[in-house]
């Protein structure tokens, strides 16, 4: 009875081919490669089919899982480097504020002191966000920890340090996904191992976060390190824009990234619906005014990158009641 049901099965897959998404939504639930596989202890004859088309080879899935056990919503807010249009952006003043205006997850970009340790600032450079001068990377972690990273930005935050990766970790866990923006500075051309990639995999591993986590980077070498370090954590690319002119499945396929990143104004609607037929998420930056994030949501975004979470927590209630 069972082998007649599965011989019909099969028949059906002949007649109608198997889809990639078939194959990938197999693969993502059985942890094996897509239809086909056979279980191993049975001894059932082999079922004669056509030979399906070879599966096309589809990135094992690992899912972001947030904090918030509330969150249903459709788009994901995104406190950019923190709620950085109220607090000193990649501080921890200003995680704080995003996770409480609203935002289940967090971006932050990162960095690599002289001495190896992962800090988490968006300039190569000190002099626009912190006291200090010259390149991060050209100090130790000592000296840029005696740096204030918030005077800049209003006396009331003067004294905020340059946070490590490690304390955002820690501080996170429990409370906040992250998306971790590797900074194409901090990559090294040939340094696989021992270089930022992972460093930051360690940490991930180190702190118990690498559920929680989207890394990221402009630099797509960097994603597809990650991704080989460790396939547990996702990955996203972001986009470089005129400079791929490749079409949005390759740039993905290439890592393999679960998801893809751009600014809004990148993503036109044939974008965005290519986007959507190849069920690649794609989140957008950096957008603040509430019309824009309409404008996103309506393209069919999965997250939105915002230095306002505030404004969009609200733009996304009342998305959500009518
Ligand atoms: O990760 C999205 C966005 O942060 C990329 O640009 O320059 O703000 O790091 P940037
Ligand atoms: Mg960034």
């Amino acid at each position: 009875m069972k082998n007649e049901r599965r011989r019909k099965q099969a028949d059906n897959r002949a007649r109608h081919g198997s889809t990639p998404a078939a194959g990938a939504r197999a693969k993502a639930i059985s942890g094996r490669g897509g239809a086909g596989g056979s279980r191993p202890g049975r001894t059932s004859p082999p079922v004669a089919v056509a030979a399906p088309a070879p599966a096309p080879k589809v990135a094992r899935r690992p899912v972001l899982v947030l904090f918030d056990r509330d969150y249903r919503h459709a788009v994901l807010n995104i406190g950019h480097r923190g709620a950085s249009g109220h607090a000193p952006e990649n501080t921890v003043a200003a995680f704080g504020l995003a996770t409480r205006m609203g935002a289940p997850m967090i971006e932050l970009d990162v960095q690599v002191s002289r001495d190896g340790h992962v800090v988490v600032i968006h300039d190569a450079a000190l002099e626009r966000t912190t006291t200090g001068h010259g390149r991060v990377a050209d100090h130790t972690l000592e000296e840029l920890k005696a740096l204030d990273a918030g005077g800049w930005f209003s006396a009331r935050f003067a004294g905020e340090p340059i946070p490590t990766l490690r304390e955002v970790l820690v501080w996170a866990r429990g409370r906040v996904a992250l998306n971790i923006e590797i900074k194409t500075e901090a990559v090294h051309p040939t340094r696989e191992y021992g270089g930022v990639e992972s460093k930051v995999v360690g940490l991930l591993r180190r702190c118990g976060m690498r559920a929680h986590v989207l890394v990221s980077s402009f630099n797509h070498v960097a994603v597809r390190r990650v991704r080989r370090l460790d396939g547990a954590i996702p990955v996203a690319v972001l986009h470089v824009g005129e400079n791929d002119p490749r079409p949005l499945q390759e740039i993905v396929a290439a890592a393999p990234a679960d998801q893809f990143c751009c600014a809004l104004s990148e993503l036109t609607p044939s974008l965005a619906e290519k986007a959507r037929r190849w069920r690649v998420p794609v989140n957008v930056y950096t957008v603040n005014e509430p019309d824009e994030m309409r404008r996103a949501i309506a393209l069919g975004v999965s997250g939105i990158f915002t230095n306002y979470p505030d404004r969009l927590a609200q733009v996304l209630q009342r998305s959500r009641t009518g």
